[in-house]
């Protein structure tokens, strides 16, 4: 694991290269394996491999969303609220695995962040995304996850880079 944390870097660029099939398979089994509050598990994912969605999804901020341009994959990452208070959280713990699980295929990610973004003046990121994909009332929309295989690997952060300061120890 924390060769995993030191390789990852947010990947924005991809290649044409398809993700094959087992991947997206164990990329699904990693999603639905987070840890969510109460057990609830209040998510849904939304793997979105056609490429005419992925471009509408790309519109979905106002100045455009650059891993989205050449993702062959986008996984939209969404809880029902009413089911749980900490549904944040709940997709957020999934967004991360879902990242950490890319780097471990060897594939690139990033996160793309939809909740309180907007797609222009009147109308929000995720309400655009939620009439794209007919998503269901009361499902909101924390993050969209790109996944595929880097145009460039890029240098984990250099150890002496980590900012230890803000570790304490017992009280702040
Ligand atoms: C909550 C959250 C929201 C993010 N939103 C975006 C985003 O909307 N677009 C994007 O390109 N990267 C986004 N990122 C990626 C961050 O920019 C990136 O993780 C940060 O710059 C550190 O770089 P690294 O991931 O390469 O270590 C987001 C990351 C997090 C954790």
């Amino acid at each position: 694991m924390i060769e995993i944390l030191r390789n990852r870097r947010s990947i924005r660029k991809y290649t044409d290269q398809k993700i094959e099939p087992e991947k997206i398979e164990l990329l699904k089994e990693a999603a639905l394996r987070s840890p969510s509050s109460k057990n609830i598990n209040p998510w849904e994912f939304i793997f979105v491999d056609d490429k005419m969605l992925i471009e509408k999804l790309k519109s979905c901020k106002p100045h455009g969303v650059a891993p989205l341009s050449t993702a062959p994959l986008a996984i939209v990452v969404c809880a029902n609220e009413t089911l749980n208070d900490v549904w944040v959280e709940d997709c957020s713990i999934a967004s991360i695995l879902l990242q950490l699980t890319a780097q471990s295929l060897d594939l690139g990610s990033c996160w793309v962040q939809i909740r309180k973004r907007m797609h222009d003046e009147t109308i929000s990121a995720e309400k655009y995304i939620q009439d794209l994909l007919n998503i269901r009332e009361n499902f909101r929309v924390l993050s969209i996850v790109t996944v595929g295989y880097p145009e460039k690997w890029r240098e984990g952060k250099p150890f002496d880079e980590l900012q230890f300061e803000k570790i304490k120890i017992n009280k702040m």
